[in-house]
């Protein structure tokens, strides 16, 4: 953990780190890991969501419909423009939105991580919290969403990082490079 924080020579962040990248490519556990070792705090958006609705994202999908959803992700994003030094990370279709895109960029570097979607569909195909997946849990099914989404999130994106076969450390050791790299 030392060692990241050495990378910077012990320097935090004085503005956020915006998470995005498809479902499955390890948004919560790099923020987590990356908030713990810079002392930052972290705004998991899902998570946030559940818990303002009282309900899971399966059925706040159901209930009140995917727009219901999206406009929750805006209206949280707008929210953390008074936020400084916070790992925020967000859901996987949040960067579709163009006003989302914008809101992330205002007090915040946004990183996108990748992976396979081989990769992908290991990580989420036992879980049940996810709408868009729940009845199409195949690779071809996340192959042909990632590529749909991808323009979009590569134009979101300040840095791009690959997570396949990464260990957390590593992954988040090349996320304190390149937007270390970004203020210079
Ligand atoms: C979604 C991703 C999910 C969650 C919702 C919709 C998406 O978040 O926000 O199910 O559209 O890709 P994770 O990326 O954290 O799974």
């Amino acid at each position: 953990m030392e060692s990241l924080k050495a990378l910077r020579n012990g320097k935090s962040f004085d503005y956020n780190i915006v998470l995005i990248g498809f479902m499955g490519t390890g948004k919560s556990t790099i923020a987590n890991y990356l908030s713990e070792c810079f002392g930052m705090k972290t705004l998991e958006m899902d998570q946030e969501i559940v818990n303002r609705e009282g309900m899971s994202i399966a059925d706040i999908f159901s209930v009140h419909g995917e727009e219901y959803f999206r406009n929750a992700e805006t209206n949280l994003l707008k929210e953390m423009q008074s936020e400084r030094n916070v790992v925020i990370s967000c859901g996987g279709g949040t960067p579709l939105r163009e006003v989302n895109v914008q809101e992330m960029k205002k007090n915040g570097k946004v990183v996108l991580l990748t992976a396979k979607p081989e990769t992908i569909y290991e990580r989420v195909k036992d879980n049940h919290d996810r709408p868009l997946l729940e009845n199409n849990m195949n690779v071809e099914f996340i192959q042909d969403m990632l590529s749909k989404r991808m323009d979009k999130y590569l134009a979101a994106a300040d840095i791009t990082i690959e997570t396949d076969g990464k260990s957390k450390i590593d992954i988040c050791k090349d996320i304190v490079a390149a937007l270390t790299e970004l203020e210079k």
